[in-house]
């Protein structure tokens, strides 16, 4: 019997997980709520009032941890470096605190220029602002199920070339430098399939990573390279699969970074917002 409730937010994605057993969990319950996670890809759980390390121990029941090199930049970690500090925060000579700031942050999966993405991300919020910060999830699922035929037969057995020079934001990764060529297909990159299939569901996803600008479709002249891909990133944002949490303090969400996306509103610079995550190895996308 598990020791907890699911109950889903409808069929494209999420659940709350209610009643988790926070204070006395076993490896057993954490792949009992593990099978929901799979079955809905990101799960909620609210009003948790829990330390950092009982998060680590609940995340360590799903696999090795990732940890992210702006984890040990000196002042950002919280005393365990498996946690990542998102927030707008600032320490006492005015730098930041942890990552992301207040601004908004687009449509992404995780760590996308990495040959093994992560497979799991684990966001809980100690301080919320009132408004704004909200965090949406559109389902990869969803988002290759319905693509109109053509597109799908475009981009099947196709991979994206990412650029791995510049982020997200625009800005030039640390170690790299501005390449010499205006040419993306001769920048440095990882290669991933445009739809994978998700290792435990076997399901098909859609996967763009994410930074649309200097991505390629390996293979094709870069005009129709970009006609596609401009036509992929406009279907992600399809509100029929996308899902929105308004974030409350104690909330703690599980995204599956293999076949979701997700997406940041801003909030007030005066506003403060403080989450602490976790994240999980995941496997080379096929
Ligand atoms: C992240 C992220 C969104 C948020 O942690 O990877 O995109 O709501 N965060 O802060
Ligand atoms: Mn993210």
């Amino acid at each position: 019997m598990p020791r907890f409730e699911v109950r889903p937010f409808g069929d494209v994605l999420g659940a709350d997980i209610v009643g988790f057993p926070f204070d006395d969990f076993s490896q057993d319950d954490v792949d009992e709520m593990r099978r929901a996670w799979i079955e809905h890809s990101v799960v909620r759980f609210r009003d948790t009032d829990i330390d950092d390390a009982t998060q680590i121990r609940f995340s360590s029941c799903l696999g090795p941890f990732v940890i992210h090199p702006r984890q040990l930049q000196q002042g950002k970690h919280t005393g365990h470096p498996e946690i990542l500090v998102i927030s707008n925060k600032k320490k006492e000579d005015g730098s930041p605190a942890g990552d992301l700031g207040d601004g908004e942050v687009r449509w992404h999966t995780d760590t996308w220029f990495k040959e093994r993405p992560p497979s799991a991300a684990i966001l809980r919020a100690l301080e919320v602002p009132p408004t704004g910060g909200d965090t949406y999830f559109s389902s990869m699922y969803r988002a290759y199920e319905t693509l109109a035929p053509e597109l799908k037969k475009a981009v099947e057995g196709r991979s994206i070339h990412h650029q791995t020079v510049y982020d997200g934001r625009g800005e030039i990764r640390l170690g790299m430098s501005k390449p010499e060529s205006d040419d993306v297909r001769t920048w440095p990159g990882v290669a991933h399939p445009i739809v994978r299939t998700h290792g435990e569901s076997g399901r098909k996803a859609l996967y763009l990573g994410g930074s649309p600008k200097y991505s390629w479709i390996i293979g094709l002249p870069l005009d129709e390279s970009r006609a596609i891909l401009d036509q992929l990133w406009a279907h992600v944002a399809n509100p029929d699969f996308v899902w929105r949490q308004v974030w409350k303090k104690g909330d703690m969400v599980m995204w599956d970074n293999r076949c979701v996306m997700h997406r940041r509103d801003s909030f007030a610079p005066d506003a403060i917002r403080l989450m602490h995550r976790t994240t999980i190895e995941g496997e080379r996308p096929v």
